[in-house]
């Protein structure tokens, strides 16, 4: 295996970066993804922070213009047009100014927010643009827990695989056989000309996901109705995780500013997640699982949804058997963190995140394993994840089991995460 030459690799990933840069928002990568994604944004924001303050806050703040009125923060901006993607803005028809998608994306901006200003050598520039966000962030926060916990459970439900980030990942195949396909409309996918069709999701899959986009648009994207009217409501411990630490974050800097009012809610709403989530923990696999809100069923899938919880503030014990759960995937597969537990028979090496190894995941797990203590994991995850770029270069995904690049190239979030990894070891 050829040997990692920081220098060289830094270069490459602010190339990678600055090639996809559209001026004031940053696509994942040509072809495959032309627009704003929303956490791809948040967590690009963090690499470009490395050599340039200002246009990492620009990142952000060209998403939380696209803000809905409700508080939801949606998962595509379109900001221009392209026909090289599908499904585009006339089959979400959400009827905004700027044409977005009618669903969000796991809420990583308070996380990524705070830790910009942490960090920030432009103090003032800093205080500024947090204290901007702040009140946005916020109302996303509001906006899950009353349209997506409208029961008070503590936990935010996702109404469609998109949502997790983790589209095609094992934890949806049981919720998602009850979503119909009768009535989708003819359609043409994109993603197979981009990529090759075995590393992405099946046609069923997309016929469901397609079914879900029109039911909601049926009602209107109306986010008051959508919880009680679909078919799929999946509680993913991830996606709640990454919403438990933002509110933390977002709780934290709210002190820091003086926002004492977005202080104590954002505490409220991690502490009420922080003591939900507990009821999904599975002694059996180690780790936390997705739970089914229409049947009330834990679902028996081992994924990194269930491992990334360590993000967030759980109690010790389980953040330290996570590690452990992570020691034995590791026994399995040669880079780390697959994304499915590799000893699984439906694990699939290459295929979108029914096994492969993500980068952004790494980041998020490697962070909350660092600040438990669980140090030797971390490094581990640190260092597959810059085996796989000097191996494989800065593709979306990767082969646990042979490290080979899968999906798109050239990919933003992967080179933002590469500066971030290389800034921890001390480049
Ligand atoms: C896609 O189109 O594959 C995206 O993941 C949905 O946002």
């Amino acid at each position: 295996m050829n040997t990692l030459d920081p220098a060289s690799t830094y270069d490459h990933a602010l190339e990678v970066l600055k090639e996809n840069d559209h001026g004031d928002y940053t696509i994942p990568t040509k072809g495959l993804y032309p627009f704003q994604w929303n956490w791809d944004s948040c967590l690009t924001a963090l690499g470009q922070s490395h050599y340039d303050e200002a246009r990492a806050w620009t990142e952000i703040d060209t998403l939380f213009a696209h803000q809905w009125p409700d508080g939801m923060v949606p998962h595509i901006v379109f900001h221009v047009y392209s026909d090289g993607y599908f499904p585009g803005p006339n089959v979400w028809a959400t009827n905004r100014p700027t044409p977005t998608s009618g669903i969000t994306q796991p809420p990583v901006a308070g996380f990524a927010v705070k830790r910009l200003f942490d960090r920030a050598r432009d103090k003032a520039l800093a205080t500024e643009r947090a204290r901007a966000l702040l009140p946005k962030i916020d109302a996303w926060h509001r906006w899950f827990y009353a349209d997506r916990d409208p029961h008070d459970e503590g936990l935010v439900a996702i109404l469609h695989p998109w949502e997790s980030g983790r589209d095609n990942s094992i934890d949806w195949d049981e919720a998602f056989e009850r979503v119909p396909t009768e009535g989708v409309e003819p359609y043409t996918r994109r993603d197979t000309q981009h990529a090759d069709p075995a590393h992405r999701p099946t046609k069923a899959q997309y016929d469901r996901y397609l079914w879900l986009v029109q039911h909601f648009r049926d009602l209107d994207w109306d986010n008051s109705r959508l919880h009680d009217a679909s078919p799929f409501q999946v509680i993913d411990p991830g996606f709640n995780a990454i919403l438990i630490r933002a509110c933390a974050d977002l709780a934290d800097l709210a002190e820091a500013l003086g926002e004492n009012q977005i202080a104590a809610d954002n505490r409220a709403r991690a502490a009420a997640g922080l003591k939900a989530i507990e009821g999904l923990w599975s002694d059996s696999h180690g780790q936390y699982l997705c739970k089914d809100r229409t049947t009330d069923a834990l679902i028996d899938s081992a994924t990194i949804g269930g491992i990334l919880p360590v993000f967030a503030a759980i109690p010790k014990p389980r953040a330290h058997e996570i590690a452990r759960t992570i020691e034995r995937w590791a026994d399995a597969a040669k880079f780390i963190v697959p994304s499915h537990d590799p000893l699984d028979p439906r694990f699939e090496a290459k295929r979108y995140w029914r096994g492969p190894v993500w980068l952004v995941m790494n980041y998020m797990i490697a962070d909350g394993l660092t600040v438990i203590g669980e140090t030797a994991v971390a490094e581990h995850i640190i260092r597959s994840s810059l085996d796989l770029i000097t191996q494989s270069g800065f593709a979306e995904y990767y082969d646990p089991t042979t490290g080979e690049p899968c999906g798109g190239g050239r990919f933003t979030w992967t080179a933002a995460m590469v500066i971030e990894f290389l800034d921890l070891m001390g480049r």
